[in-house]
């Protein structure tokens, strides 16, 4: 652990404005930022600025940025053609309280590229998308309660707060996991509408959907269980999910926020499974604060409000499907060929086969995860099926990485996902690998 002590001490040698700019910051936030998922000890960088996959920090450190915030810039830091548009979009006005053809045209290249969209709304995050998904899904079955996996993440309301990072000693059995509250200040009855299941293990999420399937309005589902680890799902396990809720009256909702990036139509596509309700988020804004939700006609004409009677769902939000935003997602899916996406996913595959092979010189093991441009490191030999697998790994080695790779002058997220930008070529990972044989010669090396 002695060079834990060292990657911090180069840590905090380095970034002295980052940490003055954290200290002056957690006067009036706490704990210094508005988003607790990329706090890192002992502080996090501040960003001055970045540009296509460089990231300067306040300190003037220049950092590969592998990680794209949270696998939202797939073109990089402001690319050129989103830009360009988004400028002259903000001369015209920001906002209106009208719609606007903005919206239109990055719905329609959404509902041609993704199989499970006839329709489609905006919000602005993921985590409204999401919401929306699973109330269409309770209006349209009568029914009331979800079931997700234990690992699963799909924003910060209340219904889907359950069983994210979960400690494993407290969570009951692998194989039927006890519902657990990821953070306090749940409303009563939360924990009681959600039944949770295993990743990837179909025999027994089969056996407790079978339990509840008279009170499931919906399954929701990361393909690829993504900020948690980026692990795909097995063909198998969707294909169980689809016919489980196919053949009991469930909504099948994928939650496509990271997964969106397996191809042009989503893991959907790459997996060849259509859900009838999917949310996205991140990438399809180019930058800026966006969520989707959508899928069957009949589910989402419950918010069409030119039906007699009205609409059946509510859907407001001052901000959503604001031109600016419209126009940067439309301009970066317009960017996003079949052929970029091909290009993407082959830099990816270099990337984890480099980093394979520093395990494979260092005789360390080492597993990369991921589809399309995500990837996930994990530093252990043992089959991983599910969460138990990625929360038994060693968490103090893991940091330890994570802080090496910082010094190194790569970033990602804190544990070790990562993406792949169209900025990122041959050159940058080969900077990567090169970092991590470093990071990892000084953790693996027995301290004095
Ligand atoms: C799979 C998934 N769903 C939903 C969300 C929530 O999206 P947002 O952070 O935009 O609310 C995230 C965010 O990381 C996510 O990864």
């Amino acid at each position: 652990m002695a060079e834990t002590t060292s990657e911090l001490e180069r840590y905090l040698r380095s970034t002295p404005k980052s940490k003055g700019l954290w200290e002056d910051a957690k006067n009036y936030l706490p704990g210094g930022d508005s988003r607790n998922s990329i706090f890192w000890n002992p502080y996090p960088i501040f960003v001055d600025h970045a540009s296509g996959c460089h990231v300067v920090d306040a300190d003037g450190v220049d950092r590969l940025d592998f990680i794209g915030t949270m696998t939202t810039l797939v073109l990089g830091h402001s690319p050129k053609p989103v830009v360009k548009v988004v400028r002259e979009q903000m001369e015209q006005g920001m906002v209106y309280n009208a719609p606007n053809a903005n919206q239109t045209r990055l719905a329609k290249l959404l509902c041609e590229r993704i199989p499970s969209f006839d329709l489609v709304r905006f919000t602005n995050s993921g985590t409204e998308a999401t919401l929306n998904t699973i109330r269409a899904a309770r209006a349209v079955t009568g029914k009331s309660k979800i079931a997700k996996v234990e690992g699963g993440y799909h924003g910060s309301h209340d219904q889907v707060s359950v069983s994210v990072r979960v400690d494993p000693a407290k969570a009951g059995e692998r194989s039927r996991p006890d519902a657990l509250a990821a953070t306090e200040g749940l409303g009563e009855g939360t924990l009681d509408q959600v039944v949770v299941m295993p990743f990837n293990e179909t025999a027994a999420a089969r056996k407790i959907l079978e339990e509840n399937k008279d009170q499931l309005a919906a399954v929701i589902i990361e393909p690829i269980l993504g900020s948690v680890g980026m692990l795909p799902a097995t063909t198998e396990f969707l294909a169980m999910l689809r016919e489980f809720t196919r053949d009991n009256g469930v909504i099948l909702i994928f939650d496509e926020v990271i997964s969106y990036r397996a191809s042009l139509g989503g893991a959907q596509e790459y997996y060849g499974i259509t859900p009838d309700m999917t949310s996205l988020g991140k990438i399809i804004g180019g930058g800026f604060s966006i969520g989707a939700f959508g899928g069957r006609k009949d589910i989402m004409d419950l918010y069409d409000p030119t039906v007699p009677g009205g609409p059946r769902v509510a859907h407001a939000g001052t901000f959503n499907a604001n031109p600016v935003t419209m126009l940067a997602g439309a301009a970066t899916l317009e960017e996003l060929t079949p052929e970029v996406y091909r290009k993407l996913a082959e830099m990816t595959e270099r990337l984890k086969a480099g980093i394979f092979q520093v395990g494979v010189d260092l005789e360390t093991p080492v597993q990369v995860t991921g589809l399309g441009s995500l990837f996930g490191i994990h530093f252990t030999g043992d089959e991983l099926v599910g969460y138990r697998d990625i929360a038994a790994e060693d968490a103090t080695f893991r940091y330890q990485v994570f802080l090496g790779l910082l010094n190194e002058g790569i970033l990602m997220a804190s544990n070790l996902v990562g993406a792949v930008s169209t900025e990122i070529g041959e050159a940058e990972i080969d900077a990567f690998t090169a970092a991590l044989r470093r990071v990892l010669e000084r953790a693996l090396t027995p301290s004095a």
